[in-house]
This record gives structure tokens, sequence and C-alpha cells, in this order.
């Protein structure tokens, strides 16, 4: 099953930024011991964003188990739920970006894993071709500049080592580009946020590159879901493991 969706739109709306409210005090005490910046409250993400220094990203990568996931206790299991795990480059501040990685949900009660990219203006949701995914696999998302309006992102089930590759061709990525690891929810055609699919904890191991070398990501700003008042989905950075969790 595929939606097209924008979960673009969700990205976007991440640079809104307020203060907390005291419930999600425990949240933001994480961000701060792990975090460079003020941390991000979006109604629609919640993960790991990093700034772009003096030298731009070239490269976004991560790795992580697909979650079991199923729909959030008490919930109307005839609903649709969906989260994405994804890479980020530069779709938050720049006007050319790419998001990928794994769309995972329950429709009425049939789960689907779907592995996608977007890039942005053009904010239409892709399959990577030739691959499927199961709950457990492991898997490596990357995406990685080739020059200033080419990239190539790549999936890998790291089980198999079967690979798909695609090149997309952008305007140009601005040299502010950041980089995230996110899971993000999806709009739908009312524009209301489609709730997401109960998707436990994730562990990611994340890394970045510029031209001249890996970055420490570990200063990452952490971006918390919370709708309505309510903490969604929570995220934390320890060395290189951003973890995300339902709340
Ligand atoms: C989510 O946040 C954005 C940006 O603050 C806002 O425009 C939008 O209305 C919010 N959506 C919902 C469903 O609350
Ligand atoms: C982390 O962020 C803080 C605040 O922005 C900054 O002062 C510090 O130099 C950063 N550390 C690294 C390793 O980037
Ligand atoms: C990241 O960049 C945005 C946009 O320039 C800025 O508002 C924000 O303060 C920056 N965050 C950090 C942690 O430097
Ligand atoms: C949802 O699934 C049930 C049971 O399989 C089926 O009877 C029903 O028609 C489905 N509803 C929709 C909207 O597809
Ligand atoms: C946007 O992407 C879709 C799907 O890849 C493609 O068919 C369409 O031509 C693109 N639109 C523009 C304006 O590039
Ligand atoms: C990935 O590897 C696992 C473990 O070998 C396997 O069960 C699964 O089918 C593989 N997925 C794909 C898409 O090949
Ligand atoms: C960027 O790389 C792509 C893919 O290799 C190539 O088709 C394109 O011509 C290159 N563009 C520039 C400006 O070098
Ligand atoms: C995924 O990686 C973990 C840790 O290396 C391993 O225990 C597990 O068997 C792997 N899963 C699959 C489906 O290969
Ligand atoms: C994530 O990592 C933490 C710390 O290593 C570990 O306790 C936890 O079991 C991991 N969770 C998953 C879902 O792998
Ligand atoms: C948030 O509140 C609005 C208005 O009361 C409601 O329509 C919406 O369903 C609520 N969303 C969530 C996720 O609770």
């Amino acid at each position: 099953m595929f939606f097209i969706t924008s979960f673009i739109l969700a990205l976007a709306a991440t640079t809104a930024v307020s203060m907390p409210a005291p419930k999600e005090r425990r949240d933001v005490r994480m961000a701060r011991r792990s975090a460079g910046g003020a941390p991000i409250i979006g109604n629609t993400t919640a993960g790991a964003q990093l700034n772009a220094s003096t030298v731009p990203f070239t490269s976004v990568t991560g790795s992580f188990a697909i979650p079991t996931f199923a729909v959030p206790a008490g919930d109307d299991p005839s609903d649709l739920y969906i989260a994405s795990l994804l890479v980020d480059l530069g779709s938050v501040f720049c006007e050319n970006g790419i998001i990928a990685g794994i769309e995972m949900g329950v429709d009425n009660g049939s789960q689907f894993i779907d592995a996608v990219w977007t890039s942005f203006p053009n904010a239409s949701t892709n399959l990577f071709p030739s691959v499927s995914f199961a709950q457990g696999d492991n898997i490596t998302v990357s995406i990685a500049m080739t020059n200033a309006t080419s990239s190539t992102a790549v999936i890998t089930n790291e089980s198999t080592d079967e690979t798909s590759t695609v090149a997309i061709e952008t305007g140009p990525i601005c040299s502010q580009a950041e980089v995230a690891w996110m899971i993000g929810s999806q709009i739908d055609d009312s524009g209301d946020i489609i709730p997401f699919v109960d998707f436990g904890t994730v562990n990611i191991t994340a890394s970045a590159e510029t031209s001249s070398g890996p970055v420490d990501i570990s200063n990452a700003t952490i971006v918390t879901t919370v709708q309505n008042g309510t903490t969604i989905a929570s995220a934390s950075v320890e060395g290189d493991i951003v973890t995300i969790a339902f709340v």
C-alpha cells in the first residue's frame, strides 16, 4: 500500500519553536543534557536535527532496525496510522532538499512498509524500486550529494546487503542545509495530521559528513512532537545514537 500524501509539510513545520508546557519538562531535560541548541517543538516530527556549520554537509546516513509497530492502545483499529523514519538533507532550511527512509503504518488492520524518498520543492513521494522490507530488518538509508544539483539516495537491507539506489536531480541544495534523523507524520487531504502508528522505540545510528569528513552529531538539536499540548514522540541523542520514542 502506498499513500501519496505530503509528509513534507511535516518537516517544514518543525521550525516552529514554542515554550514547552510543564508536562514536557522531562523531554526538555533530556534534550538539554545531550543537545547543543534549544529544543524544537513540532506537531509532526521528532528526532535530531543538526545545523550546517562553515563547511556544508555532503551526506547523511541512518541505520536502524525497522521496529514492530501497531495501532496505539485504545485507538480505533479501523483507522489509518502512519510514521515515517527518515533521514533529511536540507528540507527544513533550503528550498531544495531531500528526505528518504521507511514509511510504515496500519490501514484498517493491514500493515505496510514502504521505502520512500521525496525531493523538494517537488514534494512528490516516490518509492525506491525493487525493495521491500519487513519488521526487524536492519536497514541503512543515506543521501549523498554528487554535486550541487544531483544526489544519490541508497537504502540497504543490512541482513542481505540488498540495495536500491536512486539518482535525484534537485535545484541547488543551499549551503545552510541541515541534516536530520526523524520520525515524521503525514498530512491527509483535508490538512489533518494522520496519527502516528505506535512504533515503540527506535535507535538510529546516525552519521553525517562534510567535504572535510565525518561530523560529530552528539550536539544535534532535539525535536519533540507535541499535539494539542500532549507529547506524542520524544527523542534524545547519546553519542552517535538518536533514540526516538512513541510516548
Ligand atoms: C501544526 O503546526 C503548524 C505550524 O505551527 C500549524 O500551522 C498547523 O496548523 C499545525 N497543525 C495542526 C493540525 O495542529
Ligand atoms: C555544541 O553546541 C554549542 C552551542 O551551540 C556550541 O557552543 C558547541 O561548540 C557545540 N559543540 C560541538 C562539538 O559542535
Ligand atoms: C539552526 O539554524 C536556524 C536557522 O538559521 C536557527 O534559527 C537556529 O537557532 C539554529 N540552531 C542552532 C542549534 O544553532
Ligand atoms: C476494514 O476491514 C474490515 C474487515 O476486514 C472490512 O470488513 C471493511 O470493509 C474494511 N473497511 C474499509 C474502509 O476498507
Ligand atoms: C515531481 O516528481 C514526480 C514524481 O517523481 C514527477 O512525475 C514530476 O514530473 C515532478 N514534477 C516536477 C515539477 O518536477
Ligand atoms: C532483509 O533481510 C532479512 C533477513 O535476511 C530478510 O528476512 C528480508 O526479507 C530481507 N528484506 C529484503 C527486502 O530483502
Ligand atoms: C551532477 O551529477 C549528475 C550525475 O552524475 C550529472 O548528470 C550532472 O551533469 C552533474 N551536474 C553538474 C553541474 O556537474
Ligand atoms: C539486526 O542486527 C542485530 C544486531 O546486530 C542482530 O541481532 C539481528 O539478528 C539483525 N536482524 C536481522 C533480521 O538480520
Ligand atoms: C536502544 O538502545 C538502548 C541503549 O543502548 C537500549 O537499552 C534499547 O534496548 C535499545 N532499543 C531498541 C529498540 O533497540
Ligand atoms: C487537537 O484538537 C483539535 C481541536 O480540538 C481536534 O480536532 C484534533 O483532533 C486534536 N488532535 C489530536 C491529535 O488530538
